[in-house]
């Protein structure tokens, strides 16, 4: 089984998204444990300080070695991570392979920043992977945190219903989907290629390898030089 410990200091902004839909049955399912912890439990003074202002001076405050390194080492000394990842935009892209490869693990630990950063030190001392879910900044690593643990947990197996549908996820084969339809055939004016109406399980098969390909030379044609 999975089990996710997320470090952060907004712990509640995990509430809606791991309440819901595919992560919520696969924790109900116990197929996956989510356990988020909030920094700040870990502070070290009574003003529960978790950030200062950066040596050499610059904008805004980073998050304190002190009180993340407890936190990690708590959980440490209770069970071994098979990683220590921190998602920040200097991180590595996340893609399908960086998923799968993680959703055949078994405890993750995740650390969320806030404001500017956190101590290089924690960096240095505590973590083995950082991921960047895309070449932009977000104001904390908490959404992205929620977006490692959805691409990681819908793939462990018996969470989707249908067991063969995150295999035939666009890139799981380095392609994009084929286009899909669902009733009425003829939707204003508009109808449904024939081909997945005939019956006929060779050609459609055939239908939507050719879709898939068309689709990724137009769209992503990097996907298929890689
Ligand atoms: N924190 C802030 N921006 C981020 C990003 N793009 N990916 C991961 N963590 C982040």
């Amino acid at each position: 089984m999975l089990r996710i410990d997320i470090l952060t200091l907004f712990p509640e902004m995990f509430e809606g998204p791991f309440g819901s839909s595919i992560i919520s049955r696969a924790v109900k399912k116990g197929l996956a444990e989510l356990h988020t912890h909030n920094i700040r439990d870990y502070a070290f003074n009574k003003h529960r300080t978790v950030d200062d202002y950066p040596y050499g001076g610059g904008a805004g405050m980073v998050m304190m070695a002190e009180p993340v390194a407890t936190c990690i080492e708590t959980l440490q000394a209770a069970r071994t991570y098979d990683e220590v990842i921190f998602l920040t935009p200097d991180g590595d892209l996340l893609n399908q392979s960086v998923s799968n490869e993680l959703s055949t693990r078994e405890n993750l630990l995740l650390l969320c920043g806030h404001y500017k950063g956190v101590d290089e030190r924690v960096r240095e001392l505590f973590i083995t992977r950082e991921i960047s879910i895309g070449d932009y900044v977000l104001s904390g690593g908490e959404i992205a945190a929620m977006v490692l643990c959805d691409a990681i947990i819908r793939l462990i197996p018996g969470v989707l219903n249908d067991e063969t549908s995150a295999l035939s996820d666009s890139f799981q084969n380095q392609l994009l989907s084929p286009p899909v339809y669902t009733r009425p055939a003829v939707f204003r004016k508009l109808e449904v290629p024939p081909v997945l109406l005939s019956g006929n399980d060779k050609e459609i098969r055939k239908w939507k390898e050719d879709q898939a390909l068309q689709r990724t030379r137009q769209r992503r044609p990097g996907l298929l030089s890689d």
